[in-house]
């Protein structure tokens, strides 16, 4: 039976880490993460101010957060950030795969430095962190990558690398998910749509696509934190290996 605390805090003695947490959809996962109860480290890399003020926000509301710089294309960071929200918080429950980059250009004109550094940020990265945290997780565990549903239905040119990254999350997702559910963990992917952060604004260069979408407007990072809190929670103990369209039906 549920208590009044666990239904306003849900996540109640779970520890988190979400990459790339200091603004946009990580920011908005933090604070909803850290707002139903849970311990939350985040890393960033240029966000320094945002970061520390995310940090003093949750704890002045009470909650446990920890800032760690850590560039996910630094594998060795990376694994220390896994290692730094362990040793902090006495372990890691959920572990949200967000930090990524896009980069929108006619397929001729990438040079293969730009194929690695999104491979290395949207995908290798995931790879890395998973193997650092899932070992270490109970039964429960909660492996969340962010990829995005231009891994299904792309309606932009010059797109190439990115839907490549976030099509592959999708494939590594399914995988996973059959490797870690003996371990009792489950692994999805939440792919958002439009969503107005500092990647897609939606005045910018993508906003013409919010045309195509049934809903008739961007999406919120809180409406992806939303689902990030579902797929936390014990009630969600029974999806793995989901690819979730987030997108206002901009796919369908
Ligand atoms: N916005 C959308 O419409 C949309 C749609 C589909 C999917 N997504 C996905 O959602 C996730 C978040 O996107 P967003 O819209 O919030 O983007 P954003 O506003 O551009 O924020 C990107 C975040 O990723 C972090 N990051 C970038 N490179 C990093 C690196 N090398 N190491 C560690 N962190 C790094 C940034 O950290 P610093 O600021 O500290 O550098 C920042 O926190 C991404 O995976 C993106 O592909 C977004």
């Amino acid at each position: 039976m549920q208590t009044t605390s666990t239904m306003n805090k849900p996540l109640a003695g779970r520890k988190a880490l979400v990459t790339g947490g200091a603004r946009g959809i990580g920011a908005a996962i933090v604070k909803r993460l850290a707002g139903d109860g849970a311990s939350v480290a985040f890393t960033y890399v240029s966000a320094q101010s945002k970061a520390e003020e995310l940090v003093q926000e949750i704890k002045s509301a009470g909650g446990q957060a920890l800032a760690i710089r850590a560039d996910s294309a630094d594998f060795e960071a990376l694994k220390g950030a896994v290692e730094e929200t362990i040793q902090s918080f006495g372990g890691i429950d959920i572990l949200v795969n967000n930090a990524g980059i896009t980069s929108l250009k006619p397929y001729d004109q990438f040079t293969l430095e730009e194929f690695d550094q999104l491979v290395a940020v949207n995908l290798k990265a995931v790879f890395v962190a998973v193997q650092a945290a899932a070992p270490q997780m109970k039964p429960g565990g909660r492996v969340i990558n962010i990829g995005s549903v231009a891994a299904e239905f792309n309606p932009f040119p010059g797109n190439s690398l990115y839907v490549s990254t976030k099509a592959a999350v999708a494939g590594l997702t399914r995988a996973l998910a059959r490797d870690l559910a003996p371990q009792g963990i489950t692994v999805n992917n939440i792919q958002p749509g439009m969503i107005d952060t500092d990647m897609n604004p939606e005045n910018g260069p993508y906003a013409s696509g919010a045309q195509m979408i049934p809903l008739g407007r961007y999406g919120k990072a809180s409406e992806i934190a939303s689902m990030v809190a579902y797929i936390s929670s014990p009630e969600a103990g029974y999806i793995t290996g989901a690819s979730l369209n987030i997108d206002g039906g901009g796919s369908v």
